[in-house]
C-alpha cells in the first residue's frame, strides 16, 4: 500500500472562491495523488482550475471543523499558483495538476509539488491527535461501516482522548461526539421506525 498523508486541501472554482476539505494525499514517486470520490466539490474545482494546496496542519480541530459543518478557516494566498491555503499551518505545498487518470468512482488527479513552504515548528506526536484524525475518517464512513465497529473503534480512541488531549483536541473531539450522537440517534429512530 502506498503511504498516505492527511492534509488540508485547498481547491478554487472558476469564479476564485476557495473550497476547503480534508483529504488523504496518495504518494506516488514524486507525485501525489488527489483522489476524491464523486460527488465533491475538490473535484469539480480540481477540473476547473487545476490547482491545490495542501496545508499540513497540527490542529485538528480544522479537520474535525471540516466534517462538522465548519468550514471557515483564515486562508492567505498561495506564492507560487493560483490559490489558497491554511493561514495557520506547519508547512504546506502547492501542486499541478499533472494528470487526471478517470474513474467512475473516484477520479485521481496526479499532481506535483511546484512550491513548498514552512512556516513553524512541528511539536511532536500526540496520541489525541491521532485520535481525532480516526474518529473524522470514521465520521464520514457511518453508511459504509457496520455500527459495532464504529462503536468498537470509538471505546479503543477514546482513551488516546482522556490521556493525552490538549484543549484544542477536546473540542475538536466534542465536534465529532456531537455527530457521532446524531448517528446513535438516526440509528434508533431507524430501529423504532419513527
Ligand atoms: C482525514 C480525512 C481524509 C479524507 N480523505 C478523503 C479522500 O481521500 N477522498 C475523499 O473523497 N474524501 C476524503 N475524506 C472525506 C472528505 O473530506 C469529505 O467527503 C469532503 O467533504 C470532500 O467533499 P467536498 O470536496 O465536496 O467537500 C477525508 C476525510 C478526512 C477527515
Amino acid at each position: 500500500m502506498p503511504r498516505i498523508v492527511e492534509t488540508i486541501v485547498t481547491t478554487m472554482d472558476a469564479n476564485g472562491t476557495a473550497h476547503i476539505a480534508p483529504l488523504g494525499l496518495i504518494e506516488d514517486g514524486p507525485h501525489w495523488i488527489i483522489a476524491p470520490f464523486k460527488p465533491s466539490r475538490t473535484l469539480d474545482n480540481l477540473r476547473a482550475v487545476p490547482y491545490a494546496a495542501a496545508s499540513h496542519t497540527d490542529d485538528v480541530r480544522v479537520i474535525a471543523g471540516c466534517v462538522t459543518g465548519r468550514k471557515i478557516w483564515p486562508l492567505t494566498p498561495t506564492t507560487a499558483v493560483k490559490g489558497a491555503r491554511l493561514a495557520d499551518c506547519v508547512s504546506h505545498w502547492e501542486l499541478r495538476v499533472e494528470e487526471v487518470i478517470e474513474d467512475s468512482e473516484r477520479p485521481r488527479f496526479k499532481c506535483g509539488i511546484v512550491h513548498q513552504e514552512t512556516h513553524k515548528g512541528w511539536e511532536g506526536f500526540n496520541r489525541a491527535q491521532a485520535a481525532v484524525l480516526e474518529l473524522a475518517v470514521l465520521t464520514t464512513r457511518f453508511r459504509m461501516l457496520p455500527p459495532k465497529k464504529i462503536e468498537d473503534e470509538l471505546r479503543y480512541l477514546e482513551i488516546a482522548i482522556s490521556k493525552t488531549a490538549g484543549p484544542r483536541e477536546d473540542e475538536a473531539w466534542e465536534w465529532l461526539m456531537e455527530k457521532v450522537a446524531a448517528w446513535r440517534q438516526s440509528l434508533f429512530d431507524k430501529s423504532e421506525g419513527t
